[in-house]
């Protein structure tokens, strides 16, 4: 068992507390043989209100976590861009970034997050070294992905003296996590979350307009645990995900007679006279959605009144709308929700991120956390990893 504060971590493997930023610096003189110019770091998240509402143009309530990835960059003059990891599983790569993606292979596909934020951001022909270190899990569902693409943008974009919004990174990241480097179908939930979360803040945001807002999300009064089950989930390779977003499109169209594939843009008249005959399972995906955005709108008054149950009572209304509607939860996912949800301190909770895996986010009260871990340990049994977190700041550029 690990602890560490002012986060606390059970099962996770913390590098003997090395914190990630000193490691990707080490990392980078130990494979280059010198010392790199900048570095981004950038945290996970978690999605605590707004499952699967992204792409449907709809609302989500997030925050970034205190678990980071960093990502140490420096230019080059020429040859391949040569990229570096400590984690494990991940290959090194040297990548010709004028040659896209067609050449990378199974064991650094994973390079691809970084190659593909490279060759949006630097001038064509420009060759890089990186090396990158994480505390984020893959298939975790806090977001590793975004962690690494928010990262190494952030790191690019100070070594090449340009400044950007926190909105324009998380749109770059999205636009390179969807194109020809990855592939991946996924909304703006996560890049937007590791590139603008605030200490202390949940991040309203509405997808369809890119308007957000900051709800205060203070660590003193509501505790986030995140228990990750282990169950490995991958958005890249399409499967639910990808059908998921046709059922939802399918669901628009025959609603709105074809005017729109976003449920977002579907009108309330429209949707309630018109739900009952949109065939299975696309029905049940666009009530999910719909019911979502408007847990979402009460869930964000909620925090922002500080009721603490109304909020918890959304997230657990999330989670059984995600079991029974969506289908995109599976059994450790759905006996860890339903452990937490009956456990004394815990106001709500409910599977975070695409699904089919990875974790459930809960928020607790944070004098009761030792008990509630114990308990969800006690029951479940082995397996688990649990972190105890607060909403952290968001993607950061420094020069090193
Ligand atoms: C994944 C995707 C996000 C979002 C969530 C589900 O995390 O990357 O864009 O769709 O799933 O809400």
């Amino acid at each position: 068992m690990h602890l560490r504060t002012p986060s606390r971590a059970l099962g996770y493997d913390i590098h003997m507390g090395i914190a990630v930023t000193e490691r990707a610096k080490q990392l980078f003189l130990d494979a280059f043989d010198e010392a790199a110019e900048v570095m981004g770091s950038a945290p996970g998240r978690v999605e605590l209100l707004g499952n699967h509402t992204d792409y449907n143009g709809g609302y989500v309530l997030t925050a970034a976590v205190d678990i980071r990835t960093a990502v140490v960059v420096r230019k080059t003059a020429g040859g391949m861009t040569r990229i570096v990891t400590e984690l494990p599983g991940h290959q090194a790569a040297n990548i010709d970034l004028a040659m896209g993606p067609a050449h990378l292979t199974d064991s650094n596909r994973w390079c691809g997050y970084i190659a593909g934020v490279l060759d949006h951001f630097s001038p064509p022909g420009s060759t890089w070294d990186v090396a990158v270190a994480s505390d984020v899990p893959d298939g975790s569902g806090i977001s590793s992905s975004a962690a690494v693409l928010v990262a190494t943008a952030s790191a690019v974009l100070t070594a090449l003296d340009l400044s950007l919004t926190t909105m324009e990174i998380a749109v770059a990241c999205r636009a390179v996590e969807n194109g020809r480097w990855v592939g991946a179908p996924v909304g703006l939930l996560d890049q937007f979350s590791s590139a603008c979360g605030e200490h202390g803040m949940a991040l309203f945001l509405d997808c369809n307009t890119f308007e957000w807002k900051r709800v205060p999300l203070s660590a003193e009064r509501l505790g986030i645990l995140i228990v990750n089950t282990n169950v490995k989930h991958a958005l890249a390779d399409g499967g639910g995900y990808t059908t998921r977003r046709k059922e939802c499109e399918a669901a628009a169209l025959k609603l709105s007679d074809g005017r729109t594939a976003l449920l977002r843009g579907v009108t309330e008249a429209e949707f309630n006279d018109g739900i009952s005959d949109v065939e299975q399972p696309s029905q049940n995906r666009a009530r999910h959605v719909w019911n979502e955005n408007n847990r979402v709108l009460v869930g964000t008054e909620c925090l922002i009144n500080a009721d603490v149950l109304g909020f918890g009572a959304m997230l657990n209304a999330s989670h059984a709308s995600c079991r029974g509607l969506f289908e995109n939860t599976c059994p450790e996912i759905d006996k860890v929700q339903q452990i937490l949800e009956r456990t004394s301190g815990v106001f709500g909770a409910k599977l975070s991120g695409g699904g089919w895996g990875g974790s459930v986010v809960a928020l607790v009260d944070p004098a009761m956390l030792d008990a509630i871990i114990a308990n969800v340990v006690g029951e479940y049994g082995d397996g688990l990893t649990i972190l105890s977190t607060y909403a952290a700041s968001g993607a950061q550029g420094v020069k090193v």
